[in-house]
């Protein structure tokens, strides 16, 4: 059985939770597109980890891959499996086709976001993601079966080098280190991780009788390098058919998509939010931003807030086919006096409810509101008593307003809640019984 959990806004839906939450129940967790950009939190027994590149899976010790679809700096994934404590070979796989992350990728990252002009930035995390995505499609890219091969390596990276400092040097005035020094690091790096190669297209397909496998999207449906909010998105595709193409898996393989929606909205990174809390609205933003800790994991940025926007959901669950929700951070809700959802959009006067050119003209959008009573402030030992609750009655253990805003959601999206999160906590987590 195969699951992609899917983020169906824009990034830190709370997937890490999520894939967490489900994997007691799986053998395989397996990453197909983004890189290091990434930043999934999970919170067990009061210890916080924070991946960027590995699958949540190896929290709990299932083996965990990384498909083709991924970009790796092989910097970020030495230090992230050291400071897990060691991972073998067991509890880690990385496909050989992988493309690496080199330096000139972070430094061309930065520089050309540096060169650009406010309200042209797009806000990259600067981690190299974007360059080393065009170095694989430009099909000069060293992939990680080069990396842990020597010779190969070492004559990769002398057939990029040189053009790389060139463009470095002369269009942004950023100085590339020297080959030998990169050469001798990623030799080094290529060495520690030459354990861990493997076929993840291979063992996954092999796998997908009989075992169970989850999918762990990054980023979100709305970052899409096609069909998020271009040029403000990244670049690779977060939504359930970038899972096959970052696998190599069959699209008839994959038989549960869920999605992972928020329930408010956040972006980090410039770009049109139709529903963001601004001006008058902005103070209710910083406090449900301070609450629901909603700064960048990968940059410590402030993440913008907004409410949920029913339209932008409508277009994702057209993307990804959600066969299920998870609603995550509702207890951040708690004690703000009125939610309001976007359950449509106006531009120059006429109203849609499911976008589709009107996705060229997001900047436009003015949200039309539905207003719902909010609920109280609990606590959180008061939210895990809900939980306990919860086992028997259900959603119905929730309190009133805050189930009638989930069945708001559910009823306006038409698909099944899996499950509500009410904290960061494995444990915080209401599981809906269908
Ligand atoms: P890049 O992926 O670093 O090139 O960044 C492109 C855009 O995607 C920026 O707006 C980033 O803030 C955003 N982004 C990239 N990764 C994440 C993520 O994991 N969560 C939320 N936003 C992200
Ligand atoms: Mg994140």
């Amino acid at each position: 059985m195969i699951k992609a959990i899917i983020g169906a806004q824009w990034g830190d839906e709370g997937k890490g939770k999520i894939i967490d939450y489900l994997a007691s129940k799986a053998d395989l967790v397996v990453r197909f597109q983004g890189g290091n950009n990434a930043g999934h939190t999970v919170v067990h027994e009061g210890k916080t980890h924070k991946f960027h590149l590995l699958p949540s899976g190896v929290v709990q010790k299932k083996r965990s891959l990384v498909g083709a679809g991924v970009v790796l700096d092989p910097r970020v994934l030495t230090k992230e499996i050291s400071d897990f404590g060691g991972l073998n070979e067991k509890d880690l796989g990385i496909d050989f086709r992988t493309p690496i992350i080199m330096p000139w990728h972070g430094l061309t990252d930065i520089a050309r976001e540096g060169a650009k002009k406010e309200g042209e930035k797009i806000g990259t995390t600067g981690r190299g993601i974007g360059p080393a995505y065009e170095e694989k499609a430009s099909r000069e890219g060293i992939r990680f079966g080069d990396l842990v091969d020597e010779t190969l390596l070492k004559e990769k990276i002398a057939a990029v080098y040189s053009e790389r400092k060139r463009m470095l040097e002369s269009v942004y005035g950023a100085e590339c280190p020297p080959q030998s020094q990169i050469t001798a690091e990623y030799v080094k790096l290529g060495k520690e991780l030459k354990k861990y190669i493997t076929d993840v297209s291979f063992e996954v397909n092999q796998a997908h009788q009989g075992k169970n496998i989850l999918l762990e999207g990054a980023q979100g449906t709305l970052l899409d390098l096609s069909f998020g909010t271009y040029p403000f998105v990244t670049s690779s595709s977060p939504i359930a058919g970038g899972a096959c193409v970052g696998i190599g898996l069959s699209p008839t393989k994959i038989s549960e998509i869920e999605g992972v929606v928020k329930t408010y909205t956040t972006r980090v990174g410039s770009g049109p939010f139709p529903t963001e809390l601004v001006g008058i609205d902005e103070d209710l933003g910083a406090s449900i931003r301070e609450k629901g800790h909603e700064f960048g994991t990968t940059t410590g940025r402030k993440r913008r807030i907004g409410w949920i926007d029913l339209p932008l959901l409508r277009y994702a669950h057209q993307l990804n086919g959600f066969k299920g929700i998870h609603y995550t951070k509702l207890d951040v809700l708690g004690g703000v006096a009125k939610i309001k959802v976007a359950v449509a959009h106006k531009i120059e006067g006429k109203m849609f409810e499911r976008p589709s050119l009107e996705m060229q003209q997001l900047d436009e959008w003015e949200p039309v509101y539905e207003t719902v009573n909010g609920f109280e402030n609990l606590t959180q030992d008061e939210w895990r008593e809900v939980v306990r609750e919860s086992k028997e009655k259900g959603l119905k253990a929730l309190p009133e307003n805050a189930f009638e805003y989930i069945k708001l959601l559910e009823r306006e999206l038409g698909i099944q809640t899996k499950t509500v999160s009410v904290g960061a906590e494995r444990g915080e987590t209401i599981f809906v019984k269908n």
